[in-house]
């Protein structure tokens, strides 16, 4: 193997799309997969690479100090591609301690771990963090997040994550060790937990459930299809300078209303429903507390410097992704039934 490489999170919605296409993409690469498997953690996410010769999974926590160790010890990885995380705004204005724990706690504990076992000869290795635009903060009518736009993030998540990239960059200024960050927007596409918009609002619509429009569904979003996202990591993964941030967006706007509007007239077609039915299942309802207005990415940094652009327009994207939460069905039922958390709690109730 020419790379043992370390996924962390790599169960998760874009974990999974990376840990994929690292495997297939990469067969000298070995690809170690760490995931909690927290709920949001499904190794169904993975069935089609589990048996691959350069994959492995390993259960374990991030927060878990000497587990870290270990693994750095047995493994020797020559890189870490940083995603665990919790990263659901709405559960981190219930329970900030999850995500300050694994978020900022978590990810000092890989940063230890790869310094140490690095042993401060760092040829050939390399620290990518995987983060989000949320720690920019919130834009008015105008502009665009840059990769110099200061930060201010303003709920429990993304203050959790703006601390993890502060520690990231820290640690490659005090110590040398060899970090990349790449700040993305939202993400939509197969295999993401329905407690998010999108795969929430396809399931809703299928089962005929209120829509749960937050405030006045006028807040936007910049929503890029995942494997793109995927696509980015891996060019910054081979290609970027060390130390260096890139911004990742789709150059796709939304306000969430309009969003959901084309998510219910796909669905009307795609079910056989009358036009404009679905669209009666929009519920608004009390805002999120704190919700940022709006968020922009420009991505020209990553055009100019390593060529990456958006393969996929919105229009397609979409409607791959709803054929893919319609075709699925057993994977979603598996997890609003529960069932796949059981599996997991009982295969592993001994670690
Ligand atoms: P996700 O919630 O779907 O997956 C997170 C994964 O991390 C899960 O598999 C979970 O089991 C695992 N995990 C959680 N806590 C852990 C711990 N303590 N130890 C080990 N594993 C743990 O998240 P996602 O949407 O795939 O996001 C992945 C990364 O990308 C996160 O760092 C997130 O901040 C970032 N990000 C997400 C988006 C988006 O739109 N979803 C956009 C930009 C950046
Ligand atoms: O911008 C990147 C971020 O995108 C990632 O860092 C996060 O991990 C990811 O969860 C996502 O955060 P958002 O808060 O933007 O995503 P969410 O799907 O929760 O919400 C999208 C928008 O829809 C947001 O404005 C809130 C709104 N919303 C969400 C839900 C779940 C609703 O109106 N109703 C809902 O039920």
């Amino acid at each position: 193997m020419s790379k043992t490489i370390l996924i962390t999170g790599g169960a998760g919605f874009i974990g999974s799309h990376l840990v994929r296409l690292m495997v297939n993409k990469y067969p000298d690469y070995k690809v170690v997969n760490l995931d909690k498997l927290t709920y949001a953690g499904n190794l169904a996410n993975l069935t089609d690479v589990k048996n691959n010769a350069n994959y492995e999974f390993v259960k374990g926590d991030i927060v878990d100090t000497d587990f870290i160790n270990d693994l750095f010890k047995q493994y020797q990885f020559d890189a870490v591609i940083h995603l665990a995380a919790e990263s659901h705004v709405d559960r981190s204005i219930e329970s900030p301690m999850d995500f300050i724990m694994t978020n900022i706690v978590g990810t000092a504990n890989l940063l230890n771990a790869a310094k140490f076992n690095w042993n401060n000869n760092f040829d050939g290795k390399l620290f990518y963090h995987v983060s989000t635009d949320e720690v920019y903060g919130s834009l008015g009518e105008t502009g665009m997040f840059l990769e110099t736009t200061s930060y201010d993030p303003r709920s429990p998540y993304s203050s959790s994550k703006a601390s993890s990239d502060h520690l990231v960059r820290a640690y490659f200024h005090t110590y040398g060790l060899p970090v990349v960050i790449s700040n993305c927007s939202n993400n939509y596409g197969s295999h993401q937990f329905p407690e998010k918009l999108i795969p929430l609002f396809i399931n809703n619509i299928k089962n005929n459930k209120p829509l749960p429009v937050y405030g006045k569904g006028e807040n936007i979003r910049d929503w890029l299809w995942v494997n793109d996202h995927a696509r980015a990591i891996d060019l910054i993964f081979h290609k970027a300078k060390l130390g260096e941030t890139y911004n990742i967006g789709g150059h796709n706007e939304w306000t969430n209303i309009d969003l959901i509007k084309v998510l219910c007239k796909v669905m009307d077609k795609k079910l056989g429903r009358e036009n404009g039915e679905s669209e009666k299942l929009i519920t608004y309802v009390t805002d999120r507390a704190g919700h940022d207005m709006r968020y922009a990415i420009d991505a020209t940094k990553l055009k100019d410097e390593l060529g990456w652009e958006p393969s996929l327009q919105f229009e397609e994207g979409i409607e791959k992704t709803i054929d893919w939460y319609l075709a699925n069905e057993e994977w979603m039922n598996n997890i609003t039934s529960g069932d796949y958390q059981k599996y997991y709690d009982s295969q592993y109730s001994n670690r």
